[in-house]
């Protein structure tokens, strides 16, 4: 009796658990989160508008932001990079980290001054510290990629 009482209890315990997971399990994906595709582009607009703006590290986008077609094709490519790496139905089919910043001899600072415009974007949008976090912890991985100078 003892021992039916205890498997019970242990299989209540259990199903217990699985019953009170779902807001844990079901969680929805990051791109839901961040508020889709919309969401994102008005992220990345206010992101390469701070950018441009931006004295620490806007001499090397002078050349995308002096044509709009450039612009355009950066602006959508980082778009799809967030929205495909967040979960989001989007491919990515720009160049890879490190063949797409080759060359440039971006330093560690201006690493993080650009990471420091895309959190300003992100307040601006009243993005969460939760969405906020596992978004540039995404990104984090990125830097030994793109730094290639001191
Ligand atoms: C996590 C950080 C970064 C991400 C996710 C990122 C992402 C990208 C992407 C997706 C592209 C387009 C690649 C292609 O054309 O196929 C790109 C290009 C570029 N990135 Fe970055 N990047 C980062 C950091 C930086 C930093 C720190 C700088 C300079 C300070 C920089 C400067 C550039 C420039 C100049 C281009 C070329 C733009 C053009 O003229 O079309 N990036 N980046």
């Amino acid at each position: 009796m003892r021992t039916i009482l205890k498997n019970f209890c242990g299989f209540g315990m259990a199903a217990l658990m699985v019953l009170s997971m779902p807001a844990f399990a079901q969680q929805k994906a990051l791109y839901e989160r961040l508020g889709g595709k919309g969401a994102i582009t008005a992220v990345v607009d206010e992101f390469v508008a701070r950018v441009a703006a931006d004295a620490k590290i806007n001499r090397y986008f002078a050349a995308a932001a002096g044509d709009p077609a450039r612009l355009a094709s950066f602006k959508g490519k980082l778009v799809d990079q967030i929205c495909a790496a967040s979960g989001g139905p989007c491919t990515y089919a720009g160049k890879n980290m490190k063949d797409a910043h080759a060359g440039m001899g971006i330093t560690g600072a201006e690493f993080d001054a650009l990471v420091g415009d895309l959190v300003g974007a992100l307040d601006k949008f009243k993005v969460p510290e939760k969405e906020k976090g596992e978004l540039l912890g995404g990104l984090g991985p990125m830097k030994t990629d793109i730094v290639t100078r001191k």
